[in-house]
């Protein structure tokens, strides 16, 4: 053995070792990475994405400030100004675009709720003090009464309804059955676990009629401000006339749902009912591009749509990195996945401009039409309307004994029948 070949033999030994150590660290590595990701999935509990309701809390109840970024993404693919927050996926159930109807229960059971009777404006009234909505409604809903009574001057206005819960629900629908028979109740009142009253995100509006009894707004009148203006203070009326057969809930003039300024405006622009929009959104994604809300100087919004991921226990949602120059909500939908709001009126040059589109569309064929049975209240019978072209509530024939747009004047209509009005739908 040479001196040369007596070097030899330490240096492939060092060599060696510099291998293991190498494997030994990328195992490390992988290994450590992986309970990582484990623990931040365990950490993550919805209450705390739910009931942190931080600045930009503006639009939903959803938000994921508190949630360290995840280590794990290929920032390479996220446009400049975005990262990715690990989001839960059970909170595809909560948040302010949550879709509850027939079809889609509410797994939710009020959230963040604060009692009306406290900190409702005296600019409308309320049927007792145990009711209570969700906290994000309230600052918006009592401004919309503010305007209300500046703009009409009239007090009259009572919230008749707010959050539900499945047993409150449960009553309504026995007692309605029982007073008004199954084919209105079914009309008008959702089955219990399928209404969005128990979401805590809307509220039923009625007023006292001459004979003392609380009956729900027709909304007309002066009370049709409401209906033209409320989604400026971010609340659609949920259940239009001309949608019944999609809602499957006859029209209600009286119940509001909040949903946000900017989701309100487009629902309004394009003739949505909230149907139609969940399920028309999932085609405006981060990737593909996202809805573009513009309202010039009023402010100017992205909407995109983030599927859970069903592999895992929670999404990795896409959303600004700056978030004090464009705030951002994230909801779920309770279909499958999430809607990212982001505010986008103090930064033109956001990355995702580039792919957003201006223009609502959608192939509606995954909107579900049903047969739906139109209730006659004056004749109490039913028709089916599933060919008809125009929903019978919104003819004249319906509105005839109010057409004079006065309180008193409706209020014959609901005097000449006793079909329950003065429940709680
Ligand atoms: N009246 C509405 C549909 C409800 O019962 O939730
Ligand atoms: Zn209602």
């Amino acid at each position: 053995m040479n001196k040369k070949e007596k070097r030899l033999i330490p240096s492939g030994f060092l060599a060696m070792i510099v291998l293991v150590v190498f494997v030994s660290g990328v195992a490390c590595v992988l290994i450590s990475g992986h309970k990582i990701n484990v623990r931040r999935e365990n950490a993550v509990d919805s209450k705390a994405v739910a009931d942190n309701t931080s600045s930009y809390d503006s639009v939903s109840g959803l938000s994921s400030d508190a949630i360290a970024p995840n280590a794990f993404d290929d920032k390479n693919n996220l446009p400049e100004g975005y990262k990715t927050v690990p989001v839960l996926n059970e909170n595809v159930n909560k948040g302010q675009l949550i879709l509850v109807n027939y079809q889609y229960e509410s797994k939710i059971d009020g959230e963040n709720l604060v009692n009306l009777y406290d900190n409702l404006s005296d600019s409308v009234g309320i049927k007792d003090d145990d009711m209570f909505i969700n906290n994000s409604v309230l600052k918006p809903m009592n401004k919309l009464f503010d305007d209300f009574k500046a703009a009409q001057g009239d007090t009259s206005i009572l919230i008749s309804s707010a959050y539900r819960s499945k047993a409150d629900q449960t009553k309504i629908f026995e007692e309605s059955v029982k007073h008004t028979g199954e084919m209105s109740t079914n009309y008008y009142v959702a089955k219990p676990g399928f209404s969005e009253h128990q979401t805590g995100y809307c509220f039923d509006t009625a007023a006292y009629n001459y004979d003392g009894e609380m009956i729900e707004l027709d909304g007309e009148g002066f009370y049709k401000w409401l209906a033209d203006n409320c989604v400026n203070y971010g609340f659609i009326l949920r259940y239009p006339d001309d949608k019944t057969n999609i809602t499957s809930i006859g029209y209600e003039a009286w119940h509001f749902r909040y949903v946000g300024v900017p989701h309100a405006i487009a629902m309004k622009e394009n003739k949505l009912c909230l149907e139609e929009y969940i399920i028309g959104l999932q085609s405006y994604t981060f990737e593909d591009g996202p809805l573009l809300i513009d309202k010039g100087d009023k402010g100017k919004w992205l909407v995109y749509y983030v599927p859970r991921l069903e592999a895992f226990n929670n999404t990795d949602v896409p959303v600004p990195v700056d978030s004090d120059k464009c705030s951002y909500t994230i909801s779920g939908n309770n279909v499958g996945g999430f809607i990212v709001t982001v505010d986008v009126t103090k930064d033109p040059e956001n990355a995702l401009f580039a792919n957003a589109k201006k223009t609502w569309s959608f192939d509606n064929s995954s909107v579900i039409i049903k047969d739906f049975v139109d209730y006659d209240p004056d004749q109490d019978t039913f028709t089916d309307t599933s060919s008809d072209t125009e929903d019978d509530w919104k003819s004249d024939d319906y509105w005839d004994e109010s057409e004079n747009d006065s309180y008193s004047e409706s209020e014959d209509y609901y005097d000449e029948n006793d079909y329950g009005y003065d429940y709680d739908y």
